[in-house]
């Protein structure tokens, strides 16, 4: 006789493991959450079919096993007055068959994803070289050929081969973009490198995925893919040197950006670096600003970075965000070390009129 409290156990055991189930399921349905069988480009496309062909040789292999067990405790279940089973000891057929099966199947394993490696190794078509380096806890993208550095966003030309560096001057990181390409370590002192292209024009996320730190999870980037033409204009764009804005408050921004610490850690061409070629002083560890208005992140994507939710108003000591509780600029200004604990930006505070100006200048660097 069973306790009715078992079955209750029992119950409950079920609720809880199928709503386990149900969420982990459904996770991964979160919106605009990327996916490595969303595929947008030969790379994760080659790595997704890799993904589906391993799936179904596992699911083969499971129905089969399921299949014969299931079988087999049907079959020689005990029924009343059933003898005892007969006794084997050792059988070659067997033993032979289930060595070979199992070894062709994982052999076909291998020749898929050899086969993979192999069509992923030599790219073809025009290349762009970036070199990406890796911070605790955001990406700089240096287009060496090309003279222009950003930050968290990496903008690329659909059709291109784009062939990357990968380098951390810190601890192991990893180079991750779900939809483009899988996973590149990038190792202090080792020169890692891999290569992926974008056939459509889009806003692919990428994500560090290597714990590397407390704000390991903060290490976000973007894809930006664009048409040729557009590609070319943002590269146009971003060779020129900061942007020069009449705007007052811009102004008061930029002489508190150029008389305080902000440069000691952050370049911009025009203002406290000659050109996207110099190489910054050693203590410049922030990312270069020169055009910080014309990306969508903030912070490695602690925050997102969207001008119209910052309304400057006000000049002088007047000037001050009409929105402020909505501006993600002005949050991490205002307190960059409970925005985003453990990160370098080691700022005194900044009053709300300054940080008002700082707005006013960073918005007006496109
Ligand atoms: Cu960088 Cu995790």
């Amino acid at each position: 006789m069973r306790m009715p409290i078992f079955r209750g156990v029992k119950r409950w055991g079920f609720v809880i493991s199928a709503v386990l189930l149900a969420s982990l399921l459904l996770g991964a349905c979160g919106e605009g959450s990327p996916s490595i069988l969303d595929t947008a480009g030969p790379v994760a496309s080659k790595e997704a079919g890799l993904f589906w062909f391993i799936l179904w040789v596992a699911t083969g292999v499971f129905v089969v096993v399921e299949a014969i067990l299931i079988w087999s405790i049907v079959r020689f279940r005990e029924r009343p007055n059933s003898p005892l089973p007969k006794q084997t000891h050792g059988n070659n057929a067997i033993e032979i068959a289930w060595t070979i099966v199992p070894s062709v199947v994982l052999f076909a394993v291998l020749i898929g994803t050899i086969y993979t490696m192999f069509s992923l190794s030599q790219p073809a078509g025009p290349t762009i070289n970036v070199k990406v380096v890796a911070h605790q806890w955001w990406w700089e993208f240096d287009y060496e050929n090309a003279h222009v550095t950003t930050a968290d966003e990496l903008v690329v030309p659909t059709g291109a081969v784009i062939h990357v560096d990968l380098q951390s001057q810190n601890v192991i990181h990893s180079f991750w973009v779900p939809q483009l390409t899988g996973k590149t370590d990038v190792v202090p002192g080792h020169n890692n490198t891999t290569w992926f292209k974008a056939d459509q024009t889009g806003y692919f996320r990428g994500q560090c995925t290597e714990f590397c730190g407390l704000q390991h999870a903060n290490m976000e980037f973007y894809v930006k893919a664009l048409s040729q033409d557009d590609y070319q204009t943002w590269l146009r764009g971003q060779q020129l040197a900061s942007q020069n804005s009449s705007n007052a408050n811009a102004q008061a921004g930029k002489a508190y950006f150029m008389h305080n610490s902000c440069v000691g850690c952050h370049g911009i061409v025009g203002v406290n670096l000659q050109s996207f070629d110099a190489t910054p002083p050693a203590s410049q560890i922030g990312p270069n600003l020169t055009h910080f208005g014309s990306r969508r992140l903030i912070a490695g994507g602690v925050l997102q970075w969207d001008p119209s939710t910052c309304v400057v108003a006000g000049s002088g000591n007047n000037a001050h965000i009409v929105n402020q509780d909505s501006c993600n600029l002005y949050k991490w200004l205002h307190d960059p070390a409970s925005v985003k604990p453990g990160n370098d930006m080691n700022i005194g505070p900044l009053s709300d009129t300054q940080i008002a100006q700082l707005v006013a200048y960073l918005e007006s660097l496109t």
